[in-house]
């Protein structure tokens, strides 16, 4: 599908424990079967500040009578995420996308799903991508504290309607598992518990994920938040090194890379 500016109308705002908070946004016909994985730049502000649109993933996307709607899961870490914050029912947003490439679907399972923080965002919709294809998997989700797990019961009951279950950590341990999700994480891998695993979060934890991924044997993908100028590949803002020493570009050639095609 081509990438086109909507003006979009917010629909609800959904106010989680802060910072975090969903957007719920009337989208084009055909936005509802984008791939988990895909983003949109979305514009802050009317005026010059933020300048740049900001970078958010598809966290669903679903159709009704009324046509298509996307919802975005974001953290309040800045000016342009604050001023998102602030936008009511009613008000336009000019969106532009869908941009990127998104996660592949196994043929089966089953898969592990492995998200830091904010970096579940794009992991719900890949969750109801594997249940639509009757694929099982076990949602690994860690955050700092139980305020960093924002849509936990959510995942939780996606996870079971696959088959599968929800594994929570918080280095506070406030809620699951006290540590880091890596932990919980790499026992199920050594088990040979998944063929398959899909990752997003901070790089450190995606580097770990590639490390692991290489132990054992066991494939994946992860979604980048490379910081972006543009999101479609005209400012060259967002380059990924490749381990052949070349780049890529995360807006255009991502933000989905094969563990193994990226220099950790
Ligand atoms: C493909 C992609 C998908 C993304 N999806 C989501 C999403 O679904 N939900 C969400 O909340 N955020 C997402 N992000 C990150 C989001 O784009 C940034 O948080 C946002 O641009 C920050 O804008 P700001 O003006 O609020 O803060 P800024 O002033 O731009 O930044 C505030 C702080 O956050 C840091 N920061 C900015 N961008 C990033 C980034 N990409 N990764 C890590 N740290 C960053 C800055 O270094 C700074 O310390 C995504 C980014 C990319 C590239
Ligand atoms: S964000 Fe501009 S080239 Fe990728």
């Amino acid at each position: 599908m081509l990438p086109s500016d909507h003006a979009a109308v917010v629909e609800r705002v959904v106010e989680h424990p802060l910072p975090y908070f969903s957007l719920l946004l009337d989208a084009p016909p055909g936005w509802a079967e984008l791939a988990a994985g895909q983003f949109v730049m979305v514009r802050a502000g009317d005026g010059l500040a933020p300048f740049l649109r900001r970078a958010f993933s598809v966290h669903d996307a679903s159709s009704s009578p009324a046509g298509a709607r996307i919802e975005l899961l974001i953290k309040a870490v800045g000016p342009g995420t604050r001023a998102l914050a602030g936008a009511r029912p009613g008000d336009r947003l000019s969106v532009l996308g869908p941009l990127g490439h998104g996660f592949s679907l196994p043929a089966e399972g089953p898969v592990a799903l492995v998200a830091g923080g904010i970096g579940s965002a794009p992991l719900y919709l890949l969750g109801r991508r594997l249940v639509e294809r009757g694929v099982r998997f076990d949602l690994f989700y860690g955050g700092r504290g139980r305020a960093d797990l924002p849509c936990l019961e959510r995942f939780a009951a996606l996870a079971r309607r696959s088959g599968g279950r929800l594994v929570a950590t918080t280095e506070d341990g406030s809620a699951g598992e006290r540590g880091l999700v890596t932990g919980p994480f790499e026992r199920s891998l050594a088990a040979g518990e998944f063929r398959f695993f899909y990752a997003c979060g901070p790089m450190g934890l995606l580097a770990r994920l590639a490390a692991l991924s290489a132990a054992h044997g066991v494939a994946g993908e992860a979604a980048l938040e490379t910081a972006m100028g543009c999101g479609f590949g005209a400012c060259l803002g967002c380059a990924v090194p490749r381990p052949d020493g070349r780049f890529a570009l995360c807006c255009q050639d991502g933000p989905v890379f094969p563990f193994s095609e990226v220099a950790w």
